[in-house]
């Protein structure tokens, strides 16, 4: 029997991606198992999808806690209680606290729609469609105490056009979201990232880090 990477999920949202992480292992393409996906908004999408999956959902909201350290430690706790080994931001609309960086270092991963250092923060899409760049796309990243500003595990790139609308560009990156956040997680399941300093190694066949996609249809 194969182990299964026991991944815990936090989400603020549709989660779409968490979504996508649980498509990728019902098809066998990760070799993985969610145990737990935490909420810090009662109305998350993100539930109904953990309940249609069998994946049990907390609502973990800070305003019930003292402080940012105590609810982070309190996040870290249920995430070790239940065994996980890889926690997984998909569209956790806050910035992580100490405790679970700490708890959890370079064992979380988060997904964030521009090519970082490019436009960290919220609203990536509009910030890249505004500047005006001519690629955009998302990156997946281990956390540290910045806001996106940890080791950058591996990036998807699409272009943009001069008419793009934030809706438009945002759809067009969202679809590598759902490749790459699954595939960086794979890598972490194969034991095949490094983290030396601020750069990620991806260790055996693939040498490259960057997928270069084709011009989608817009
Ligand atoms: C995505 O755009 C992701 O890059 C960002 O938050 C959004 C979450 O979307 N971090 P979803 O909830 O996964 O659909």
């Amino acid at each position: 029997m194969t182990n299964l990477l026991t991944l815990g999920v936090l989400a603020s949202g549709r989660g779409s991606n968490f979504q996508s992480i649980i498509d990728s292992i019902e098809s066998g393409f990760l070799k993985a198992r969610v145990a737990v996906l935490i909420s810090d908004n009662p109305w998350a999408y993100a539930i109904e999808r953990a309940k249609r999956h069998n994946i049990e959902a907390l609502i973990l909201r800070p305003r019930d806690f003292t402080d940012k350290d105590s609810y982070y430690s309190h996040i870290a706790q249920e995430l070790e209680k239940r065994g996980v080994e890889l926690v997984i931001l998909a569209g956790f609309m806050r910035v992580v606290g100490r405790p679970l960086i700490e708890r959890y270092t370079n064992r979380i991963m988060n997904i964030h729609p521009a090519l970082l250092p490019s436009f960290p923060g919220l609203h990536g899409q509009k910030q890249a469609a505004d500047y005006g760049v001519k690629i955009s796309g998302c990156t997946v990243h281990f956390v540290d105490e910045g806001v996106d500003t940890g080791p950058i595990i591996i990036q998807a790139a699409v272009p943009t056009y001069d008419d793009d609308t934030e809706e438009a560009l945002s759809k067009r990156i969202l679809k590598q979201e759902h490749r790459v956040f699954p595939y960086a997680i794979k890598l972490y399941s194969e034991g095949r990232l490094r983290v030396e300093g601020r750069k990620v190694i991806i260790e055996g066949k693939r040498k490259d880090s960057v997928i270069i996609n084709p011009p989608l249809e817009k």
